[in-house]
Protein backbone atom coordinates (compact mmCIF):
# COMPACT_ATOMS: atom_id res chain seq x y z
CA UNK A 1 0.00 0.00 0.00
CA UNK A 2 1.16 3.45 -1.15
CA UNK A 3 2.81 5.51 2.64
CA UNK A 4 -0.20 8.28 2.13
CA UNK A 5 -2.72 6.02 1.74
CA UNK A 6 -1.23 3.96 4.66
CA UNK A 7 -1.13 7.04 6.94
CA UNK A 8 -4.99 7.84 5.44
CA UNK A 9 -6.30 4.30 7.03
CA UNK A 10 -3.76 4.75 10.18
CA UNK A 11 -5.52 8.37 10.42
CA UNK A 12 -9.03 7.49 9.62
CA UNK A 13 -9.74 3.69 9.97
CA UNK A 14 -11.48 1.82 12.40
CA UNK A 15 -9.60 -0.06 15.15
CA UNK A 16 -10.28 -3.44 16.48
CA UNK A 17 -8.24 -4.43 19.00
CA UNK A 18 -6.81 -8.16 18.57
CA UNK A 19 -4.38 -9.05 21.42
CA UNK A 20 -1.18 -7.37 23.52
CA UNK A 21 2.16 -7.88 22.57
CA UNK A 22 4.62 -9.84 24.30
CA UNK A 23 7.46 -8.46 26.23
CA UNK A 24 5.70 -4.93 26.05
CA UNK A 25 6.37 -2.59 29.30
CA UNK A 26 3.54 -0.33 28.25
CA UNK A 27 0.28 -1.46 27.17
CA UNK A 28 1.20 -2.76 23.43
CA UNK A 29 -1.68 -3.49 21.65
CA UNK A 30 -2.21 -5.41 18.12
CA UNK A 31 -5.33 -3.87 16.22
CA UNK A 32 -6.87 -4.65 12.85
CA UNK A 33 -7.37 -0.91 11.41
CA UNK A 34 -10.25 -1.02 8.68
CA UNK A 35 -11.11 2.31 5.96
CA UNK A 36 -13.01 2.55 2.77
CA UNK A 37 -12.33 -1.25 1.81
CA UNK A 38 -8.60 -1.41 3.20
CA UNK A 39 -7.43 -2.80 6.22
CA UNK A 40 -4.22 -3.21 7.77
CA UNK A 41 -2.59 -4.23 11.25
CA UNK A 42 -1.63 -1.32 13.63
CA UNK A 43 0.03 -1.17 16.88
CA UNK A 44 -1.67 0.95 19.11
CA UNK A 45 -0.37 2.44 22.55
CA UNK A 46 -2.65 4.23 24.21
CA UNK A 47 -1.37 7.32 26.41
CA UNK A 48 -3.76 5.33 29.61
CA UNK A 49 -1.59 2.20 29.26
CA UNK A 50 2.08 4.13 29.56
CA UNK A 51 3.83 3.27 32.33
CA UNK A 52 5.05 6.42 34.57
CA UNK A 53 8.81 6.54 34.29
CA UNK A 54 10.82 9.03 36.59
CA UNK A 55 12.52 10.92 34.23
CA UNK A 56 9.88 11.68 31.48
CA UNK A 57 6.90 13.98 31.73
CA UNK A 58 3.53 11.36 32.60
CA UNK A 59 1.76 10.78 29.23
CA UNK A 60 4.13 11.66 26.80
CA UNK A 61 5.53 8.69 25.30
CA UNK A 62 3.04 8.29 22.08
CA UNK A 63 3.62 12.02 21.27
CA UNK A 64 7.71 11.18 21.52
CA UNK A 65 6.76 8.28 19.05
CA UNK A 66 5.41 9.82 16.71
CA UNK A 67 8.53 12.74 17.34
CA UNK A 68 10.92 10.31 16.04
CA UNK A 69 8.57 9.10 12.76
CA UNK A 70 8.17 12.66 12.02
CA UNK A 71 12.13 13.05 12.14
CA UNK A 72 13.10 10.15 10.54
CA UNK A 73 10.56 10.84 7.41
CA UNK A 74 12.19 14.59 7.43
CA UNK A 75 15.82 13.48 6.71
CA UNK A 76 14.20 11.07 4.62
CA UNK A 77 15.58 7.63 6.22
CA UNK A 78 12.39 5.93 6.39
CA UNK A 79 13.59 4.11 9.60
CA UNK A 80 9.98 4.36 11.09
CA UNK A 81 7.24 2.57 10.52
CA UNK A 82 4.37 5.68 9.66
CA UNK A 83 3.01 6.19 12.81
CA UNK A 84 0.40 8.72 13.81
CA UNK A 85 -2.29 10.15 16.98
CA UNK A 86 -5.32 9.36 17.65
CA UNK A 87 -8.13 8.24 19.49
CA UNK A 88 -8.82 4.46 19.85
CA UNK A 89 -11.24 2.47 22.45
CA UNK A 90 -8.44 2.77 25.04
CA UNK A 91 -8.19 7.16 24.69
CA UNK A 92 -5.92 8.60 22.78
CA UNK A 93 -2.33 7.33 21.87
CA UNK A 94 0.04 6.40 18.84
CA UNK A 95 -1.12 3.78 16.11
CA UNK A 96 1.62 2.83 14.22
CA UNK A 97 1.89 0.19 10.96
CA UNK A 98 2.73 -3.33 11.95
CA UNK A 99 5.80 -4.47 10.18
CA UNK A 100 5.58 -8.22 9.28
CA UNK A 101 8.84 -8.97 10.14
CA UNK A 102 11.25 -12.01 10.74
CA UNK A 103 11.06 -13.20 14.36
CA UNK A 104 14.51 -14.49 14.25
CA UNK A 105 16.09 -11.37 13.41
CA UNK A 106 17.18 -8.66 15.01
CA UNK A 107 19.97 -5.36 15.16
CA UNK A 108 22.81 -7.92 15.60
CA UNK A 109 21.75 -10.37 12.73
CA UNK A 110 21.59 -7.55 10.57
CA UNK A 111 24.91 -6.17 11.22
CA UNK A 112 26.56 -9.77 11.31
CA UNK A 113 24.44 -10.16 7.71
CA UNK A 114 26.29 -7.47 6.45
CA UNK A 115 24.03 -5.47 3.49
CA UNK A 116 22.43 -3.20 6.31
CA UNK A 117 25.97 -1.40 6.74
CA UNK A 118 24.33 1.89 5.27
CA UNK A 119 20.91 1.29 7.31
CA UNK A 120 22.57 1.19 10.39
CA UNK A 121 24.79 4.07 10.16
CA UNK A 122 21.70 5.89 9.63
CA UNK A 123 19.94 4.12 12.69
CA UNK A 124 22.78 5.20 14.77
CA UNK A 125 22.74 8.78 13.71
CA UNK A 126 18.95 9.17 14.37
CA UNK A 127 19.43 7.87 18.08
CA UNK A 128 22.03 9.95 18.68
CA UNK A 129 19.55 13.22 17.54
CA UNK A 130 16.57 12.05 18.66
CA UNK A 131 18.71 10.85 22.14
CA UNK A 132 17.11 7.55 22.34
CA UNK A 133 17.27 5.89 25.96
CA UNK A 134 15.97 2.66 24.75
CA UNK A 135 18.12 1.36 21.16
CA UNK A 136 17.97 -2.86 22.27
CA UNK A 137 18.68 -5.18 19.89
CA UNK A 138 15.13 -5.86 18.98
CA UNK A 139 14.04 -2.56 18.60
CA UNK A 140 14.87 -3.00 15.31
CA UNK A 141 13.07 -5.47 12.83
CA UNK A 142 13.76 -7.15 9.79
CA UNK A 143 10.68 -6.92 7.46
CA UNK A 144 9.62 -9.50 4.97
CA UNK A 145 10.71 -6.59 2.94
CA UNK A 146 13.99 -6.84 3.87
CA UNK A 147 14.59 -3.48 5.46
CA UNK A 148 15.54 -2.72 8.46
CA UNK A 149 12.57 -0.99 10.36
CA UNK A 150 13.20 0.88 14.11
CA UNK A 151 10.51 0.75 16.82
CA UNK A 152 9.96 1.91 20.07
CA UNK A 153 10.60 5.58 20.45
CA UNK A 154 8.80 6.38 23.77
CA UNK A 155 11.72 7.25 25.29
CA UNK A 156 13.62 10.06 23.31
CA UNK A 157 13.78 13.32 22.98
CA UNK A 158 14.65 14.38 27.19
CA UNK A 159 16.24 17.27 27.53
CA UNK A 160 19.15 15.58 29.34
CA UNK A 161 21.37 13.20 27.61
CA UNK A 162 20.20 10.19 27.65
CA UNK A 163 21.09 7.98 24.65
CA UNK A 164 21.53 4.75 25.68
CA UNK A 165 21.76 1.97 22.79
CA UNK A 166 23.56 -1.32 21.56
CA UNK A 167 25.38 0.67 19.04
CA UNK A 168 28.94 2.12 19.94
CA UNK A 169 30.43 0.25 17.21
CA UNK A 170 30.81 3.57 15.05
CA UNK A 171 32.35 6.33 17.81
CA UNK A 172 34.34 8.78 16.26
CA UNK A 173 34.14 7.58 12.52
CA UNK A 174 32.73 10.57 10.42
CA UNK A 175 29.25 10.66 9.63
CA UNK A 176 27.86 9.22 6.37
CA UNK A 177 27.90 12.48 3.53
CA UNK A 178 24.25 11.30 3.23
CA UNK A 179 23.86 12.39 6.64
CA UNK A 180 25.11 14.85 7.20
CA UNK A 181 23.27 16.12 3.91
CA UNK A 182 19.87 15.08 5.95
CA UNK A 183 20.51 16.74 8.70
CA UNK A 184 21.91 20.16 7.48
CA UNK A 185 18.21 19.63 5.35
CA UNK A 186 16.44 19.33 8.50
CA UNK A 187 18.10 22.52 10.46
CA UNK A 188 17.67 24.71 7.35
CA UNK A 189 13.80 23.46 7.67
CA UNK A 190 13.87 23.75 11.76
CA UNK A 191 15.77 27.54 11.30
CA UNK A 192 12.80 28.56 8.71
CA UNK A 193 9.98 27.22 11.32
CA UNK A 194 8.04 25.38 9.08
CA UNK A 195 5.33 22.71 9.03
CA UNK A 196 8.05 20.47 10.54
CA UNK A 197 9.13 22.48 13.12
CA UNK A 198 5.81 23.29 13.98
CA UNK A 199 4.36 19.68 14.59
CA UNK A 200 7.30 18.79 16.57
CA UNK A 201 6.21 21.60 18.90
CA UNK A 202 3.15 20.36 19.68
CA UNK A 203 4.86 17.23 20.51
CA UNK A 204 7.74 18.26 22.51
CA UNK A 205 8.17 20.78 24.76
CA UNK A 206 10.44 24.05 24.35
CA UNK A 207 13.41 22.55 26.60
CA UNK A 208 13.32 19.74 24.59
CA UNK A 209 13.11 21.18 21.03
CA UNK A 210 16.03 23.60 21.75
CA UNK A 211 17.51 20.53 22.99
CA UNK A 212 17.16 19.25 19.51
CA UNK A 213 18.91 21.61 17.44
CA UNK A 214 21.26 21.52 19.84
CA UNK A 215 22.26 18.01 19.20
CA UNK A 216 21.51 18.78 15.21
CA UNK A 217 24.15 21.35 15.90
CA UNK A 218 26.89 19.52 17.37
CA UNK A 219 26.54 16.56 15.23
CA UNK A 220 26.80 19.21 12.02
CA UNK A 221 29.83 20.91 13.47
CA UNK A 222 31.57 17.39 14.95
CA UNK A 223 30.68 15.34 12.18
CA UNK A 224 31.14 11.98 13.68
CA UNK A 225 29.52 9.45 15.73
CA UNK A 226 30.22 10.65 19.23
CA UNK A 227 31.09 8.41 22.42
CA UNK A 228 29.50 7.54 25.20
CA UNK A 229 28.65 10.05 27.64
CA UNK A 230 28.65 9.20 31.31
CA UNK A 231 25.91 7.62 32.97
CA UNK A 232 24.36 4.46 31.60
CA UNK A 233 24.96 3.93 28.17
CA UNK A 234 23.36 0.46 26.93
CA UNK A 235 19.64 -0.27 27.80
CA UNK A 236 18.70 -3.07 30.10
CA UNK A 237 18.04 -5.96 29.25
CA UNK A 238 19.80 -5.32 25.60
CA UNK A 239 17.76 -7.17 23.44
N1 LIG B 1 5.47 -1.45 14.29
C1 LIG B 1 5.65 -2.69 14.73
N2 LIG B 1 5.64 -3.72 13.87
C2 LIG B 1 5.80 -5.00 14.30
N3 LIG B 1 5.97 -5.34 15.58
C3 LIG B 1 6.01 -4.35 16.50
C4 LIG B 1 5.85 -2.98 16.13
N4 LIG B 1 5.92 -2.23 17.25
C5 LIG B 1 6.09 -3.09 18.27
N5 LIG B 1 6.14 -4.37 17.83
C6 LIG B 1 6.31 -5.61 18.63
O1 LIG B 1 5.77 -5.41 19.94
C7 LIG B 1 6.79 -5.55 20.92
C8 LIG B 1 6.60 -4.50 22.00
O2 LIG B 1 6.65 -3.22 21.37
P1 LIG B 1 7.52 -2.03 21.95
O3 LIG B 1 7.39 -0.89 20.98
O4 LIG B 1 8.91 -2.48 22.27
O5 LIG B 1 6.65 -1.70 23.23
P2 LIG B 1 7.00 -1.17 24.68
O6 LIG B 1 6.84 0.32 24.61
O7 LIG B 1 5.94 -1.77 25.53
O8 LIG B 1 8.40 -1.62 25.02
C9 LIG B 1 8.10 -5.39 20.16
O9 LIG B 1 9.14 -6.08 20.76
C10 LIG B 1 7.76 -5.96 18.80
O10 LIG B 1 7.87 -7.36 18.83
MG1 LIG C 1 10.11 -2.10 24.00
Amino acid sequence: MEASRVLDVLTCGELSVEASMPYSSNYTLLTTVSYAGLRLLGIYKPQRGERPLWDFPRGTLYQREVAAYLVSEALGFGLVPPTVIRDGPYGVGMLQLFIENDEESHLFTMLKAGGYERVIRRLCAFDVLVNNADRKGGHALKGLDGRLWAIDHGICFHFEPKLRTVLWDFVGESLPTEVTAAFCGMRARLDANDSLAQMLAELLDKAELRALRRRLKTLIDDGCFPAPGPGPNVPWPPV
